[in-house]
């Protein structure tokens, strides 16, 4: 019979070929691990109730960006008790696959902002992010009033159409209708129409006076848009895709 091996032995006798041949295995198999998750759908698993932000929303999340807010707040619960019972239910990947970049940080100056969507009233964000030491003493956030005084840049069309090329699925009726989308959130019903921003974006959609100042849609407007927006798309009492083991838990350690 025939040494099956007898090829093996070749490079058994040959280290440097032995070698050029480990890598090249290796290799292989690394590339069949990696190649696949450069795809977002084979790692992101889709979560009902998860869309991309609304026109005024992104422009929040834009200040949010510009003012550095992510240097002292992160946007990532991770699944551990303490986190869970102090922040709510962890973060889920598919509650950041909108946001380019991602908010996720690695600093907490202040709290985790993750959840912090309908937490306060937009009153209290007002107040707070105009002076914070107004309403917690001891803090050292620093003070954001001139976003008050601030118009909102709500040309929002090219933001829209550059994160559709990167996969968001903005529809192009989204697109055409970024400016008055915008608009018509921040005016809120009865002064304003959101019947359309409504078709767009669905019924959740906040969409009022978030400054306290209805003459003007400034930069406050937007970023509490985006505030009372952060975590709040997914039902977690209705979502059941959720692995149950862990959500169980970590719902009755919320009522503990
Ligand atoms: C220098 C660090 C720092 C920066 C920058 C900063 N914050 Fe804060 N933030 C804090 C600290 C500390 C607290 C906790 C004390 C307090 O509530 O003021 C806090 C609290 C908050 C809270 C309340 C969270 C909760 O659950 O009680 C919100 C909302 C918030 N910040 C939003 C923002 C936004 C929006 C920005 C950017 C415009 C920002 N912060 C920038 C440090 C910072």
């Amino acid at each position: 019979m025939k040494n099956p091996f007898k090829h093996h032995e070749f490079l058994e006798k040959n280290s440097i070929i032995l070698l050029i041949g480990i890598i090249l295995t290796v290799l292989v198999g690394g590339i069949v691990e990696i190649i696949p998750l450069f795809r977002k759908e084979t790692v992101i698993e889709p979560v009902k109730g998860v869309r991309p932000y609304t026109p005024l929303e992104l422009a929040g999340y834009n200040i949010y960006i510009r003012e550095g807010c992510y240097n002292c707040h992160s946007q990532q619960i991770r699944p551990l008790r303490d986190e869970v019972t102090r922040y709510g239910h962890y973060s889920l990947a598919a509650e950041s696959m909108y946001d380019h970049p991602f908010q996720w940080g690695s600093k907490r100056t202040g709290p985790d902002l993750a959840r912090v969507g309908g937490k306060y009233s937009d009153k209290w964000h007002v107040a707070h992010l105009i002076e914070p030491r107004d309403l917690v003493p001891e803090s050292i956030m620093p003070s954001f009033g001139f976003l008050m005084n601030n118009g909102a840049n709500l040309d929002m069309r090219p933001h829209l159409e550059t994160l559709k090329i990167i996969g968001v699925p903005y529809s192009e009726d989204m697109i055409k209708n970024a400016e008055k989308d915008a608009k018509a959130q921040a005016i809120g019903e009865p002064r304003g129409d959101t019947t359309g921003l409504m078709e767009r974006y669905g019924e959740k959609v906040n969409a009022r006076d978030f400054d306290g100042q209805p003459n003007m849609i400034s930069e406050m407007d937007a970023l509490v848009a985006y505030l009372q927006v952060l975590g709040t798309m997914v039902d977690f009492e209705a979502t059941k895709d959720v692995d149950p083991s862990t959500a169980e838990t970590n719902m009755a350690s919320k009522e503990e």
